[in-house]
């Protein structure tokens, strides 16, 4: 079983990169294969809502948008389960991770029940490491997401400063429990 675990902040020490280490942690554990992906690592921009809107993403389901994106979409097509992990920066997802989802989405949504990652089980994670507000409304945007791409929502994690310690072992518990139940 693939899992892939895409974080999106540009600390490779912080509490957002904490957590991407938990889950790798607990899906190794349950015997996944898994890849670790940093977007702030790549080059993926914003969606351009090419042409009148719709640009080769609905028709193809291939953005046009030409960077890091590509090859990227077609490592998460081949994947059986997924963590997302932003941090959360006002109340929303990073830029990272927004300027990818939106991508992803546009290209899987617009498959419908054929979408690559329909039924498949993703893990959110939310990191407040500020004030700890704005977790609920960054995973709100999330879980609608999850919806649309037609992937199932295994849990919905926020984590902040203070929870960090048990919410981390939640977050690895929760990485072996989606590999355990995908292989059983
Ligand atoms: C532009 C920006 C907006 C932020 N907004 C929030 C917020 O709404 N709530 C919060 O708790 N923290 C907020 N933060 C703090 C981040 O959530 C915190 O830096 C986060 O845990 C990322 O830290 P990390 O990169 O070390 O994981 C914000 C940070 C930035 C840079």
């Amino acid at each position: 079983m693939n899992v892939i675990v895409i974080s999106s902040s540009p600390n490779t020490d912080g509490l957002t990169a904490a957590c991407a280490t938990a889950a790798v942690q607990g899906a190794r554990e349950a015997g996944a294969s898994v890849e670790e992906i940093r977007l702030n690592d790549l080059n993926v921009g914003m969606c351009e809502a090419c042409d009148n809107g719709w640009g080769t993403c609905l028709p193809d389901h291939e953005c046009q948008v030409e960077d890091d994106f590509q090859p990227l979409h077609a490592r998460v097509r081949g994947e059986d389960a997924y963590v997302l992990v932003t941090p959360v920066y006002w109340g929303e997802m990073s830029e990272s991770a927004k300027a990818f989802t939106d991508r992803l989405r546009r290209c899987e949504a617009t498959l419908r029940d054929a979408s690559h990652l329909a039924g498949k089980p993703v893990i959110a994670v939310a990191a407040a490491g500020g004030s700890g507000g704005g977790m609920i409304t960054c995973l709100l945007s999330m879980e609608r997401w999850i919806d649309h791409v037609r992937a199932r929502k295994f849990d919905l994690i926020p984590v902040n400063r203070w929870s960090r310690e048990y919410k981390l072992v939640a977050i690895r518990e929760a990485a072996r429990t989606m590999v355990q139940e995908a292989t059983r």
